[in-house]
């Protein structure tokens, strides 16, 4: 088969478990926004993968329209890209079944996000953990995406999304499922932890002051850029002069896709510079890209109702794509339907 048969279809997703932090932002969410419009775009708020790990039941309900409501500030256009939550499109679970079946342990074994995930407690964790990364490509190939916007942690469950395409569509001697590519491009693929520049910024990092939240106000993102790990040397001449230097080279890169810029340019423009000049120009630069994002994300979390209803009519319109394409590999795979 030839991976330019299918029309292109960006599939891509946020797990609702723990809030919005700068890594989502511009690793994920900003780039969705610039992909709208140029293919069809479809986005999804992943809450049956939040719940490999415990959520309680009160907070993932609140932490999805959070998410939701974090994508529409950002700029996801309901009018422009499917937007909705994975759970109440029930072929995301159906799917991950058949892939269940078509992906190897042995594969599943070599996920590295699975083993740090699970670290020494791996007999204790969920089955849907260890599951995880088939459901992942139920998510994709469930409407034949094509590319895949995701930060660099994402690339080994993009991958296995093709080795599953590859594999079903070998098994049942067809061409059915696309090889997905992941789009992981630019300056924030990427973003490290603010204290320490060697681990990625997450949402469940031990200490609130080594990521960004989206929902941090000003004088909080001042505070957590001044408090930044930095070194004692002043910005290089040139972007090689960052290359052992993991926390410049992070702050430069959180620059860079701020203000939609590469890297070299921002070393061109701050070249020399001490943290004393650079720290505050990135606080600055950062609340002026972020607050109006999280002003926006508040408003929209007043009304609830108003984001459940976009997430139920982005629903029914994943569903329209869905329902075939499930129809359809049920009847490959030679599940009697009446
Ligand atoms: P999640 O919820 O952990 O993260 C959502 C997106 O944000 C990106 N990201 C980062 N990018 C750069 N630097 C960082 N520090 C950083 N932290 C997070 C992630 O790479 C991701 O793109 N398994 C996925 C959710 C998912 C999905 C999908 C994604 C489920 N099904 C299908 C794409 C397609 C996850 O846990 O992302």
């Amino acid at each position: 088969m030839t991976e330019n048969s299918f029309t292109p279809r960006v599939f891509s997703g946020v797990k609702p478990s723990g809030g919005l932090q700068l890594g989502n932002y511009l690793g994920a969410i900003k780039r969705w926004v610039d992909m709208q419009g140029k293919m069809e775009t479809i986005y999804c708020v992943v809450d049956l993968h939040a719940i490999t790990v415990w959520q309680d039941p009160a907070e993932l309900k609140n932490g999805t329209r959070e998410i939701a409501a974090g994508m529409l500030a950002a700029g996801i256009d309901p009018t422009q890209s499917i937007l909705f939550n994975q759970s109440q499109v029930a072929a995301h679970a159906e799917l991950g079944w058949i892939f269940n079946c078509v992906a190897r342990v042995g594969w599943m074994n070599r996920m590295t996000q699975f083993k740090d995930k699970a670290g020494t407690n791996a007999e204790q964790v969920s089955l849907g953990l260890y599951a995880y990364p088939s459901l992942m490509a139920a998510d994709i190939l469930l409407y034949h995406g094509t590319h895949v916007p995701v930060g660099d942690d994402q690339k080994q469950h993009v991958e296995l999304t093709r080795d599953i395409a590859t594999k079903f569509n070998h098994d049942f001697k067809t061409d059915f499922f696309p090889l997905t590519e992941p789009v992981i491009e630019g300056p924030a693929m990427r973003i490290m932890n603010l204290r320490e520049g060697t681990k990625k910024m997450s949402k469940s990092g031990e200490s609130d002051m080594e990521r960004i939240n989206m929902t941090d106000d000003a004088d909080l993102i001042a505070k957590k850029f001044k408090k930044a790990k930095t070194d004692p040397e002043p910005l290089p001449e040139t972007i090689d002069g960052l290359a052992e230097r993991p926390e410049a080279r992070n702050l430069v890169d959180i620059y860079a896709a701020l203000d939609d810029k590469t890297p070299e340019a921002v070393i061109a423009e701050y070249a020399g510079a001490g943290w004393g000049k650079f720290k505050p120009a990135l606080a600055d630069l950062a609340v002026a890209k972020l607050s109006p994002i999280s002003t926006e994300m508040a408003r929209l979390m007043n009304d609830p109702a108003e984001i459940d209803r976009i997430l139920g009519d982005g629903a029914e319109k994943a569903r329209a794509i869905a329902e075939p394409i499930l129809q359809k590999t049920y009847d490959i795979v030679g599940l009697l339907r009446s």
